[in-house]
């Protein structure tokens, strides 16, 4: 069996969880869950990202010692990954001893190599971004793009990591690994940062400044800059269990220049690991043409969702909706169109046909395929053509195709319901058409069996029902599953499944 393994990115622990930390967690589940399908063993890491200059400032607003606030976030964001039907292997938290011993052992031998040193800085700091800015990074006007919060001015003795000695090395690798990127384009947005000369990187804050880090194993008067403490998470939670390289780290587009696409490689490289195989960078939840975030005030919670309309409509929305990499308006509106025409309507009604229908013209019990004519040959046709153009596209992160495929599988059965229409033939006494009732039946609850299963790692818990009232119990190997053949034959159906309810009161 082939590993396979996956981190989302960390998320700070100075808020509640938004849409855009729940996207990230599905994204990466979805794919976490379709790699366990194709036969993989998947590792898959999230996480909370706990210390620096803005948990230490959320600490102190409300009073609280950092650790007690981050204990409490840190849980809220594993309670979302609980209630998102997120299956992560791992949960790692910056503050935890396993983690901070490998973040000193990596210091320690870099300065002892000298790959760091001590010097002066001076230069402008976002605490929102945790990040150094420079110059060519205001805009025209002067001023700092909203995106960087305040912006301080800073003067102080501190220690750098050799950022600069690697550019070459970095710019080569690039060069030659044209899929480290996904999606493709934003490779060349980093070669095209590249071209500027990189500033050599401050790792460390002084203590007096900010308490809340790993202290420096070199000089305890400092404590790590929160930006080259956060990345080894991703190599920190399985160090001792030889995963290293990840085969992806899946992050938003705001962390790829420089944190990712930048520092981690260069500082794994100066550390003697490799870089992880591939980054996958999603794009931005938007609200009114802004960033959704945590910082902003939000008018509907797009959370509440799930309390609503359950796990599954949100997860499916969320992965129907966007395509990998780009940006997506979120509208509680799309999501209803969604909801009500896809799943109620469409999925929804298959299911109610098939249990009402076995139920009432075959006793509940699902009939042998007894003819084969047209309208069955193409859908089967259909069925063959979704299946084979669907998994190469969810291997390709195209999600959101594999799933409009695989909807239009599902008006394709109902439309050969209409076709049929089993409630004539159910009328019928003829031969010929009790053995198209039975052929009908048998048709439509394969195509359902097969449409969920090409859903399972989008609605895992769905695709788990539908199958519970078909009285059917899918086998190990995935692939096998969605071959069309006759394994629903015999098996008895429960009388009826209320799946994607209409909503009852007003929505937000
Ligand atoms: O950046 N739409 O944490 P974070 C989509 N701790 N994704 C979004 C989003 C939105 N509106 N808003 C945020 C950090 N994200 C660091 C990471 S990794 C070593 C350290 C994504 O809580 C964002 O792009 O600000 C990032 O990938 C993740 O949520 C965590 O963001
Ligand atoms: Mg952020």
């Amino acid at each position: 069996m082939k590993s396979f393994y996956i981190t989302t990115a960390i998320d700070y622990a100075n808020g509640s969880p938004h849409l855009g930390h729940a996207y990230e967690k599905v994204l990466t589940d979805v794919i976490s869950r379709f790699r366990r399908q194709m036969g993989d063993t998947v590792y898959f890491l999230t996480g909370t990202d706990e210390h620096g200059q803005k948990v230490q400032a959320s600490a102190r607003k409300q009073g609280v010692e950092p650790q007690a606030y981050v204990d409490r976030i840190s849980a809220e964001f594993q309670a979302l990954c609980a209630r998102l039907d997120v299956s992560n292997n791992d949960f790692i938290r910056t503050t935890e001893p396993r983690h901070k011993q490998v973040v000193r052992a990596i210091l320690q031998q870099l300065f002892d190599r000298g790959e760091i040193y001590q010097a002066e800085y001076r230069g402008f700091y976002s605490t929102r971004q945790e990040q150094f800015l420079q110059e060519k990074d205001r805009l025209p006007d002067g001023s700092w793009p909203e995106i960087y919060g305040e912006v301080t001015d800073i003067v102080e003795k501190n220690y750098f990591f050799r950022l600069r000695k690697y550019q070459d090395w970095l710019i080569d690798y690039l060069r030659t690994h044209e899929d480290f990127i996904f999606p493709k384009y934003r490779q060349k947005q980093v070669l095209e940062f590249l071209k500027e000369p990189l500033n050599d990187l401050c790792i460390s804050r002084p203590k007096e400044r900010l308490e809340w880090g790993i202290p420096l194993p070199f000089d305890e008067n400092y404590v790590t800059y929160v930006w080259f403490d956060a990345l080894l998470n991703y190599y920190s939670a399985v160090a001792d269990k030889g995963l290293w390289p990840a085969d992806f780290n899946v992050i938003g587009k705001d962390i790829l220049v420089p944190p990712h696409a930048v520092y981690w490689p260069i500082m794994l490289h100066a550390s003697g690991l490799p870089p992880p195989k591939a980054l996958l960078v999603h794009g931005w939840w938007l609200q009114g043409g802004a960033k959704m975030s945590k910082s902003k005030g939000e008018t509907v919670n797009p959370l509440s969702l799930v309390d609503q309309f359950g796990v599954d409509a949100f997860r499916y929305f969320l992965i129907r909706e966007m395509n990998v990499g780009q940006d997506s308006e979120f509208t509680v509106e799309q999501f209803l169109v969604r909801y009500n025409s896809e799943l109620a309507n469409n999925l929804g009604n298959l299911v109610n046909r098939t249990l009402n229908m076995t139920t009432r013209f075959a006793a509940g019990v699902i009939p042998a395929v007894d003819v084969t004519e047209d309208p069955e040959r193409e859908l089967q046709e259909l069925w063959t053509k979704t299946r084979d153009e669907a998994v190469p596209l969810c291997e390709q992160f195209q999600f959101h195709t594999a799933l409009e495929r695989g909807m239009a599988f599902i008006t394709a059965t109902n439309a050969y319901i209409e076709k049929r229409a089993p409630w004539k033939l159910g009328k019928s006494a003829e031969a010929k058409d009790q053995a198209l009732l039975r052929t009908s039946l048998a048709t439509m609850a394969e195509a359902l069996r097969l449409a969920v299963a090409l859903m399972r790692h989008v609605t895992p818990s769905t695709t788990d029902k539908i199958n519970a009232v078909l009285g059917y119990t899918p086998g190990p190997v995935w692939r096998d599953e969605l071959v069309w053949g006759a394994k629903l034959k015999g098996a008895r159906v429960a009388e009826s499944l209320v799946l994607f309810p209409r909503p009852e009161k007003k929505v937000g």
